[in-house]
């Protein structure tokens, strides 16, 4: 029976105990994983294998007890600082030992302080603990690094460049959670699984996208001081948005292997127009949110917040992809904090007819309605809506709005599986079609990079306050222009 050892740096951190564990607990409860699992908690403070054992079952729901006693026997932890050349080296035979005399494949994963990737890696390298031929079916070893990837392309390169030093890019698997859930694999799953959608999915008929991805929180959880060192640009739309984005306008992929997904992602965030300092300061719409009926707290008056910060909770950018599909269709990316409601979704906003054959050119109306679009709700559920006109019955020509819906509820028996649950499974199995590829995350931050070099230049628009619980700023609706329309409202 072939051992998989996951080897979880952070052991005693949030994440191991709120997304990590569970997700592999879900997977056994599934059924998912083949052989024998051996999980290895590494971090400083003293704890036993008992005591860590006990800390991660009152994590899980009672349901999931049963499924934990049967793993947790396989789980151990062991103290010792990733930073220490002599303690790798003393847990590479404690793995050995574990192993008695197989050749597991591990899993190294980094659930520690992004300041840690690139030091962990080199110690690992140097103790020998992540050589591996390619392709290996047993002994294998890969790393799972989490977000952030560095704060800037600078940052980025540096830490790919160490990555890629000790590591071959089949073995890193750097993680967006995003691409983990459900309702975002399904848009590629809908774009090239159906052909109706796809001959209309370009310039030729789409007049402009919206991806916004609203949340609802603010800083809970004394998240203020962490979240002040990133802003929603850096939080938000390097990764996420960006990725949706990806997902939206990319070319269809020759397959779904790993490299012929990302390739084609690269080449669409390649694409991305790089705003100047004057595109952003026209473009590109920064805001924070400010108390109101809604909310006790403005971003300024939360635990950990510097006075005076600048950090931006919201961001609204019309962007441009400079490729034969998509020149001249605006994008319209929008992400916010303390927002009217907490969802994802994207819009393809179709053009309008060419001719209005049954009322003919409207005396004195300024824009014609738009009566097509494409509403891809990600979450909180998954819709897929599609909007066209009817004619109202009755003897006159007059036209109303008419709608399409799947609700994803309908066809699903089971709670849809949490991201970290796949992405997990496909680190151990070897799959990286959801994992970031280095260039890729390079090509996002030049794009964000380059908004915020806009903001510290000379004429700058300056951030704008907004209530908590409204669709953020007034100034984000003049980065539609003409007939454009304006923001969808969410469901
Ligand atoms: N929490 C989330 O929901 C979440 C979501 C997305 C991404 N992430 C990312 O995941 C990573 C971990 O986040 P977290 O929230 O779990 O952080 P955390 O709660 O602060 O945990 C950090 C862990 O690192 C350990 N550690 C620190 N220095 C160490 C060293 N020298 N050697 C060994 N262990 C060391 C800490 O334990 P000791 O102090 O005992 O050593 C602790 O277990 C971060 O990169 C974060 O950005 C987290």
């Amino acid at each position: 029976m072939p051992i998989t050892q996951i080897v979880i740096f952070g052991a005693s951190g949030d994440l191991t105990a709120r997304k990590l564990i569970p997700a592999l607990v879900g997977n056994a409860r599934a059924g998912s994983l083949e052989g024998e699992i051996q999980v290895i908690g590494v971090s400083r403070s003293s704890r036993t294998s008992e005591a860590w054992r006990d800390e991660l079952a009152r994590w899980l729901p009672d349901s999931d007890l049963p499924v934990w006693r049967a793993l947790a026997p396989h789980v151990h932890y062991i103290a010792g600082s990733v930073l220490s050349a002599d303690f790798l080296a003393g847990l590479s035979a404690k793995l050995d030992d574990l192993a008695a005399g197989e050749n597991p494949g591990r899993l190294f994963y980094l659930a520690l302080k992004p300041t840690l990737f690139a030091p962990v890696v080199e110690g690992l390298s140097a103790a020998g603990m992540i050589q591996c031929p390619p392709g290996a079916e047993e002994g294998w070893r890969r790393v799972v690094v989490e977000k952030p990837f560095g704060t800037d392309l600078q940052t980025a390169m540096a830490l790919n460049r160490v990555l890629l030093s000790h590591l071959r890019e089949d073995q890193i698997f750097r993680i967006d959670h995003y691409l983990g859930k459900e309702t975002v694999q399904n848009i590629l799953a809908f774009r090239f699984q159906n052909a109706i959608f796809e001959p209309l999915w370009s310039r030729e008929h789409v007049e402009s996208v919206e991806i916004s991805v609203c949340e609802e929180v603010g800083m809970e959880g004394g998240r203020g001081g962490y979240y002040d060192t990133a802003g929603a640009l850096r939080d938000m739309v390097q990764n996420h948005v960006l990725q949706v984005l990806a997902l939206i306008a990319m070319e269809p992929p020759a397959s779904m292997a790993a490299d012929a997904v990302r390739s084609e992602k690269v080449k669409v965030l390649s694409s991305l127009r790089i705003p100047s300092p004057a595109e952003v300061a026209r473009d590109v719409v920064r805001g924070q949110y400010l108390a109101s009926e809604a909310r006790v707290s403005g971003y300024l008056q939360e635990q950990g917040v510097p006075d005076g910060s600048d950090t931006e909770t919201y961001v609204a950018i019309r962007a441009g992809i400079d490729n034969w599909r998509w020149s001249g269709v605006p994008f319209f990316l929008r992400t916010g904090k303390c927002m009217h409601q907490r969802y994802t979704e994207v819009i393809l906003n179709f053009r309008v007819p060419p001719v209005d054959l049954l009322n003919g050119p409207v005396q004195g109306a300024a824009c014609a309605m738009r009566p097509n679009s494409l509403h891809l709700l990600i979450q909180p559920h998954e819709q897929i809506r599609l909007g066209f006109l009817v004619k109202q019955p009755g003897p006159g020509t007059m036209m109303r709005p008419a709608m399409l819906k799947f609700d994803y509820r309908d066809i699903q028996t089971e709670p849809t599986a949490p991201a970290y649950q796949r992405l997990l499974l496909d680190a151990i199995e070897g799959n990286a079609t959801l994992f970031i590829r280095g260039d890729e995350t390079e090509a996002a931050w030049r794009f964000a990079d380059a908004i915020r070099e806009g903001w510290q230049a000379p004429g700058a628009d300056p951030i704008h306050g907004y209530h908590a619980g409204s669709m953020g700023p007034a100034a984000a609706d003049a980065l539609f222009r003409g007939c454009e329309g304006t923001w969808g409202r969410g469901s």
